[in-house]
């Protein structure tokens, strides 16, 4: 069996796994590997990796069911891949904290990113630990904020599509098919058992059952609290790296610090009902 060599990133978040090409058949043993620095790190980065389309999605469908969410652009010829191609990257919604699309009952498990086209410097993407996010809280905080729900509202984002070039059709369309849902605030994960802060700066959250004033007051706190550098981790692109986050336990947000033209391909892997 060969060992895969996995690099932390930081104590809470990330690591770097080296001895895997993605573009190869992949034994159980090396999968399994994988899974678990996956459980463990919450964010895997994979250096030196010259894939195709078809190899990503591969990869993707090794850990479940792949699809392009909805109001995403995707790729000729693979209407499952998500395209990200930025080149004004401040206010397009990647740039604030979040997590993928939490409008649906069952948001995705992971994704899985790769670039096909960076910017001379910048466009690096952060992550935040939303496990030890909900950790830090006091446990006073954190026993307020189990039990409730947040409802998580596609229509703010869907608007950002509008003034950014989407049809008022589609607008329409996407807004009737995306009703707002609601999800725990505090969630646990499948596979580990950890609670995390379930929240969602870009798809305005707000928690059901408080006032509009106790809203105000606690969920910009909430939504900034990812902010501290302890609970992230930092992923400088290069071209033939791939990067995967479990999008249930995790944020992240991209660095809009660059003006030329950045490509990025995601693979979207769906999830299960947040718990
Ligand atoms: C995403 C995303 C940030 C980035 O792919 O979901 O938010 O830096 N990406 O591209
Ligand atoms: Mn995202």
């Amino acid at each position: 069996m060969t060992e895969l060599e996995i690099r932390p990133l930081t104590p809470v978040l990330g690591a770097e796994i080296h001895g895997v090409d993605l573009g190869s058949p992949m034994s159980d043993s090396t999968f399994g590997q994988i899974e678990k620095a996956f459980l463990d790190h919450m964010v895997l980065v994979f250096r030196g990796q010259d894939i195709t389309p078809e190899q990503h999605l591969d990869f993707g469908r090794k850990f479940g069911e792949v699809y392009c969410p909805a109001m995403s652009a995707f790729p000729p010829d693979y209407p499952e891949i998500m395209l990200l191609d930025t080149t004004t990257p401040k206010g397009a919604g990647a740039d604030r904290w979040h997590c993928d699309a939490t409008f649906m009952t069952e948001p995705p498990m992971a994704s899985i990113l790769r670039p096909l086209r960076l910017p001379g410097e910048g466009g690096d993407t952060c992550f935040a630990n939303m496990a030890a996010a909900y950790e830090a809280l006091s446990p006073a905080m954190r026993s307020l904020l189990e039990g409730l729900e947040a409802e998580h509202d596609l229509s703010g984002q869907l608007r950002v599509s509008l003034d950014r070039g989407i049809s008022p059709d589609d607008y329409e369309t996407l807004l009737k098919r995306w009703p707002p849902v609601r999800h725990p605030v505090v969630r646990t994960h499948p596979g580990s058992g950890r609670k995390s802060l379930f929240l969602n700066g870009n798809t305005g959250s707000l928690l059901v059952g408080l006032s509009d004033a106790e809203n105000d007051l606690l969920l910009p706190f909430l939504l900034d609290h990812v902010r501290a550098p302890e609970f992230q981790c930092r992923i400088r692109w290069e071209l033939d790296c791939v990067a995967m986050w479990d999008n249930r336990c995790t944020q992240h947000c991209g660095v809009p610090d660059f003006d030329e033209r950045r490509i990025m391909h995601r693979v979207t892997v769906a999830g299960d009902k947040p718990r």
